[in-house]
């Protein structure tokens, strides 16, 4: 008997926060689709994400049946969430900037958002700092780059190559005084160690990994389990001939199969 539990993401940016689930769960299998196809999102219109992820969604749908969708990828849920929910009847868990909690850590009030240019410009983030930060400085920062780095390099990437390309971001935030920066691009989690030795210990850095696995779980203790469809946990693409990284070799370092296109 089991769950199945589906995780989309522009591309690899989601697999922590699998990894973090299936870390805290039991009797779940998990599928993953990375949108190859049309990676990266963040410098995208909103009608071009939502149009792509709708439609991705779908195929996923059909082909997986997940009892529940995590949307692991910030520009994602703050674009397309709502539209989504009102397409498909399946429960959705979005990831978010983690503006609450991080306002709740920062003695100074002063909070950073490491993010894609779309999550920083989007009602829905500006929405989330008017209803949980008002009183506190918001400093946000985006740089495509970094998630084209992470997407194609983070596991072949050397110490300094990393610390080089977040140097800019971690500037950034020292010279706005923040005390707490949230990573609010799922790809951003894969920098976290290095981002905190270059930030200092004065600086917290945390991103939504709790929040959303919490959320995911207590919805899962509500659904039904069914029979197992044996598949194991999968590993899916939107294009095989767009990856942009070695995917087969990252999601197996996560425990999944590569399942090819859906
Ligand atoms: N991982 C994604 C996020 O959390 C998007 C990265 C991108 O495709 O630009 O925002």
């Amino acid at each position: 008997m089991s769950k199945v539990v589906g995780f989309y993401d522009s591309g690899i940016g989601g697999l922590p926060y699998l990894d973090w689930l299936k870390k805290h769960t039991a009797g779940c299998s998990f599928r993953y689709l990375a949108e190859s196809r049309h990676f990266p999102f963040g410098t995208k219109t909103e009608p071009e994400i939502k149009s792509i992820v709708i439609e991705s969604i779908g195929r996923f749908i059909e082909s997986e049946h997940p009892d529940l969708i995590v949307i692991a990828c910030n520009t994602a849920s703050v674009t397309a969430l709502a539209s989504l929910r009102q397409k498909y009847p399946i429960p959705f868990v979005g990831v978010v900037p983690a503006i609450k909690p991080a306002v709740a850590i920062s003695k100074k009030k002063a909070i950073g958002l490491f993010a894609t240019n779309k999550t920083v410009s989007q009602l829905y983030t500006q929405n989330l700092i008017n209803t949980f930060a008002s009183g506190c400085s918001v400093s946000k920062f985006a740089m495509p780059e970094i998630v084209a780095f992470v997407e194609k390099n983070i596991f072949t990437a050397t110490e300094d190559e990393i610390e080089r390309i977040i140097t800019p971001a971690a500037d950034f935030f020292k010279e706005k005084g923040v005390d707490t920066v949230i990573l609010g691009c799922t790809h951003f989690v894969y920098l976290e160690d290095t981002f905190k030795k270059v930030l200092g210990r004065s600086i917290s850095v945390i991103d939504s990994r709790e929040g959303v696995g919490d959320r995911a779980i207590a919805l899962l203790e509500k659904i039904q389990d069914h029979a197992d469809d044996a598949k194991g946990d999968l590993f899916f693409v939107t294009s095989i001939e767009k990856m942009p990284g070695n995917y087969k070799g990252i999601s197996s370092r996560y425990g999944l199969a590569f399942g090819g296109e859906i």
